[in-house]
């Protein structure tokens, strides 16, 4: 559904006669935006929006988030209703394609993402280029931007099957690298993957097996970890999938999108999130520590924020957070997980933190990452691995919006503008002369 005009809005430059009227757009469902693209040449001003937090960069159809009212919709379904009756692999085709498939289209779906799961073995050498001790993102974003370096024969964007052929294999190869980048860090051999197995089923098989040992899936466990993808899967404009549209909008080819998206989603304010729960609760310590760390987190000098907690967007409660709290139980049930530490110091932080006026008035709530780490923890997941995890999942995500941004008939270079704030023109002035 295309955007509706919804009125306008009158602009006046205060102490002038000058006056422009902006059209209001309004979408499916979500506030109405006003389209400001002619301010500049109307009135010769630009907007201000450090952060972007209240401009519409695009139009899209994917997804949908109400951060007031907690609402995630994947293609107009709630993520409640596909974390409880979907599975990684449809939730991936409905982002890419816009409707749930029928039986036929999943099977070649399925077919399609599964025949590239497997990596030129030129790439198996890049591994080994890499210390022992890197960390798996920095892997995650040369091997992946590396791809396009195998590819040149689909690197056309303009072509829609070429389009489609490179979400395939970005889609099917993540898995592999994410896998292969933690397995040549703990030394072990590279698992191939094994395509009789679910998404997820093969992403712990490769994490997980020995080529000496039989590999025994745990369904709960496979199930638990496609449910962290669903509720990864996408969100909306965030910072890495924003990053992935600006570099597409220039023509780059997806790998090289892609790898900037994982980039950006390394950070700890965004996907890196996840690890630095974890490293924060280590570094706490003990439960008698929590109290301290809450006064240093509420003392702004500190500049320490509570890993897990607070949303660009949600500003009530995270929906992925909730369905991740009762995974979180029912994994660590079924690994009879009950008197972890770790997992006792989060839900005393969780606890403290809910009551607690600074957390409350600011509307800080625990978010996925909060409950995720906790869960991939449990499931003997390393700490390193989260952001990786994170990045496997998104990857649909960054595909599907990549893929609407090249379709969009409206699609322009990214080019933000900015408020000079430097040095009025000047004289270069000779080095003998300068002070
Ligand atoms: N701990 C302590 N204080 C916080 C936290 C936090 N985690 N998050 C926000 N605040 C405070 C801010 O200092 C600010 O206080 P002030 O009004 O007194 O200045 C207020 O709450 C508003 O916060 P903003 O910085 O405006 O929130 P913003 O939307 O810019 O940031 C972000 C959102 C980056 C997620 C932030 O909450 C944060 O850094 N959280 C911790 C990291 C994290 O968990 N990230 C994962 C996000 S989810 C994801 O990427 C999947």
């Amino acid at each position: 559904m295309p955007t509706t005009p919804k009125g306008s809005l009158t602009v006046t430059l205060d102490g002038t006669n000058r006056t422009t009227t902006l059209p209001l757009l309004g979408g499916t469902i979500g506030p109405e935006v006003a389209d400001i693209r002619r301010l500049y040449s109307d009135l010769g001003v630009f907007t201000y929006d450090i952060g972007y937090g209240g401009t519409a960069a695009t139009e899209s159809r994917i997804t949908y988030i109400d951060g007031d009212e907690g609402i995630l919709l994947y293609r107009g379904y709630p993520i409640e209703q596909l974390a409880e009756n979907s599975n990684f692999l449809e939730v991936s085709y409905l982002l890419l394609y816009g409707e749930l498939p029928n039986a036929a289209q999943m099977a070649e779906f399925t077919h399609g993402v599964t025949n590239h799961t497997m990596l030129h073995e030129q790439i198996r050498r890049f591994f080994e280029g890499f210390r022992r001790d890197a960390h798996p993102m920095a892997v995650m974003c040369g091997v992946v931007g590396a791809l396009s370096a195998f590819y040149h024969e689909n690197l056309d964007t303009s072509d829609p099957r070429q389009r489609e052929i490179a979400a395939f294999r970005l889609i099917a190869k993540v898995p592999t690298i994410a896998a292969w980048a933690y397995k040549y860090r703990v030394g072990q051999p590279l698992m191939y993957p094994r395509n009789d197995l679910g998404y997820a089923e093969n992403f712990l098989y490769m994490l997980n097996a020995v080529p000496t040992e039989p590999w025994k899936s745990n369904p709960v466990l496979s199930k638990a970890m496609d449910l962290i993808m669903i509720l990864h899967a996408d969100h909306e404009q965030n910072a890495s999938t924003s990053t992935v549209r600006l570099i597409g909008s220039t023509g780059a080819n997806p790998y090289a999108a892609v790898a900037g998206g994982i980039a950006a989603l390394w950070g700890p304010a965004h996907g890196g999130a996840n690890e630095a729960v974890l490293k924060m609760l280590a570094e706490i310590g003990t439960p008698e520590n929590i109290p301290d760390f809450i006064a240093q987190v509420k003392d702004k000098g500190s500049h320490t924020k509570l890993m897990g907690f607070g949303h660009r967007v949600y500003k009530n409660f995270d929906p992925r957070a909730k369905i991740m709290k009762e995974t979180c139980h029912a994994v660590l049930a079924e690994l009879g997980i009950k008197n972890d530490p770790t997992l006792a110091m989060a839900m005393e932080m969780e606890r403290i933190a809910l009551e607690d006026d600074y957390f409350v008035s600011r509307k800080l709530y625990p978010n996925v990452d909060f409950y995720s780490g906790i869960i991939l923890k449990a499931m003997g997941i390393p700490t390193e691995m989260f952001t990786v995890l994170f990045a496997v999942a998104r990857t649909v995500g960054w595909v599907s919006q990549w893929k609407e941004m090249i379709e969009d008939p409206a699609q322009r270079i990214g080019r933000p503008r900015q408020i000079y704030t430097g040095e009025a023109p000047r004289d270069y002035a000779p080095l003998d002369t300068r002070g």
